[in-house]
């Protein structure tokens, strides 16, 4: 007995040293749904087969291939426009519920204005869905990943709409507008020195807000489905208990997530955004603020437009209270990496679950790229993704479950390895490794991948 106490006392130790955070073997409810996710661009490849026309990326791939980390390019990716049955496999062999993948609408409307549907486009996509459903996983598509929309109400109806029930109109709008209109550094790579994140925000939220209206007017009684609106957020722990800290991260919040979220609070922007880029503005000599603004038949219009929220987070910032910086003064630094923090996770969904009065959520992503070689990946032990989900779903059980958010299913990105933007290849968030030297692209799933599919079957 002194033996046995003994050992399990060093146990309880080890495991305490060696766990920073707090894994919990709860259950998932029955109902709620895993799923993995990603994005036309980043892995259909065939981008001029079939009668494709060229989109953003394509284009600015094709002229500026220095701008990309490895000078690559989606041309190709995973190949999943020839291999999506493939693709279906292997989240069938996962176990999942659901599965998020986003329309090339430079494959279905080649031409843009005037539109011209490229009927193979649309078939694919018939296809893939159809081919999903087969085999009982739901589609969850997203309208707008990194490529520009055409017409939502043609995807709405004859395209795909009996068989879709939950769409998502854009994809992290601050990415898009940040760093597609403002710092340039995403196709289509304008940089407008804070102004054209500004109206890009503004004119989304709108077609956002229009895109669920046409729904709900002319499709919502017939399909009965559910669209929403993908927002990015860390979390964004105060640095101490103090006063200034607490209402720095508030701040960060309002910023990184109010401003998008519009639709969710009151149908305009924070106030807090109001007051300090109106008086920045001013300061900075321009006539009016460089936050549009909207008009009140706008704020009604754009009032209560979501059915539900999907939210990205992978990570968690510290926020110290700041002076105001200078006008013209040195801009502020950002850290790109991600770092791994999963109770940031609970703590982010409660905020949004307070301050947005419990909308129903789905995280549509959350993983990590881990740049190991082929075999690091696959057969190192302490394969740091495997560790990441583990905790990270622990976290989101306890917001569940203690803190009563109300969230209906988790989406990893990423399924398998595929064109991570301007950083080409050499990220690596997939379940599935993908060889992009072989012709073929060969799939192998990863440890994480494992680990995966059994937290699916066992709902824990
Ligand atoms: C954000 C984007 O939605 C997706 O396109 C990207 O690859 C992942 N997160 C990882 O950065």
């Amino acid at each position: 007995v002194i033996l046995f106490l003994c050992l399990s006392c060093i146990l309880t130790v080890s495991l305490a040293q060696d766990d920073d955070y707090v894994v919990n073997n709860k259950y998932f409810p029955d109902k709620f749904m895993f799923g993995c996710a990603t994005a036309s661009y980043q892995v259909e490849g065939a981008w001029d087969e079939d009668g494709k026309g060229q989109n953003i990326w394509d284009n600015l791939t094709h002229a500026y291939p220095e701008r990309i980390k490895d000078q690559n390019n989606g041309d190709v990716a995973c190949d999943s426009y020839h291999k999506y049955k493939e693709d279906v496999a292997m989240l069938k062999e996962l176990g999942v519920n659901h599965y998020r993948l986003s329309i090339s609408w430079s494959r279905i409307l080649p031409t843009g204005f005037p539109y011209k549907i490229n009927e193979a486009g649309v078939q694919y996509y018939r296809n893939f869905i159809k081919e999903l459903k087969d085999n009982g996983i739901e589609p969850l598509v997203t309208i707008s990943i990194g490529i520009l929309p055409g017409s939502t109400r043609k995807l709405f109806s004859s395209f795909f709409g009996d068989d879709v029930k939950y769409w998502l109109t854009f994809n992290e709008p601050k990415q898009t507008c940040q760093q597609g209109y403002g710092s340039g550094e995403k196709a289509p790579f304008v940089q407008s020195h804070g102004l054209g994140e500004y109206i890009c925000t503004h004119i989304l939220l709108k077609a956002h807000a229009k895109a669920w209206h046409i729904y709900d007017d002319e499709f919502r009684p017939t399909q009965n489905g559910l669209v929403g609106i993908t927002i990015d957020t860390p979390w964004f722990e105060p640095n101490t208990t103090s006063d200034e800290d607490l209402e720095a991260s508030e701040e960060q919040l309002q910023f990184e997530f109010g401003w998008y979220a519009t639709q969710y609070s009151t149908g305009d922007y924070p106030e807090i955004m109001k007051t300090h880029v109106g008086n920045r503005s001013a300061l900075e000599g321009f006539q009016t603020s460089r936050l549009p603004e909207f008009t009140q038949e706008e704020i009604d219009f754009i009032n209560g437009t979501f059915d539900y929220l999907g939210l990205n987070h992978y990570s968690t910032y510290m926020v110290s209270a700041m002076p105001e910086p200078e006008i013209g003064g040195p801009s502020w630094e950002k850290d790109t990496g991600i770092t791994v923090t999963p109770w940031g996770m609970r703590k982010i969904l409660k905020w949004v679950k307070e301050t947005y009065n419990n909308p129903a959520i789905i995280i549509t992503e959350n993983g990590i790229s881990d740049n190991g070689t082929l075999s690091d990946d696959l057969d190192d032990e302490s394969f740091r993704s495997l560790y990441y989900y583990k905790y990270y779903l622990s976290y989101l059980r306890d917001a569940m479950i203690e803190d009563g958010v109300n969230v209906f299913g988790y989406t990893v990105w990423s399924l398998m390895d595929n064109s991570e933007w301007t950083r080409g290849y050499t990220e690596k968030f997939g379940l599935y490794q993908v060889d992009f030297s072989s012709g073929n692209r060969t799939r192998t799933p990863k440890k994480s991948a494992t680990y995966y599919s059994k937290v699916i079957s066992t709902r824990c």
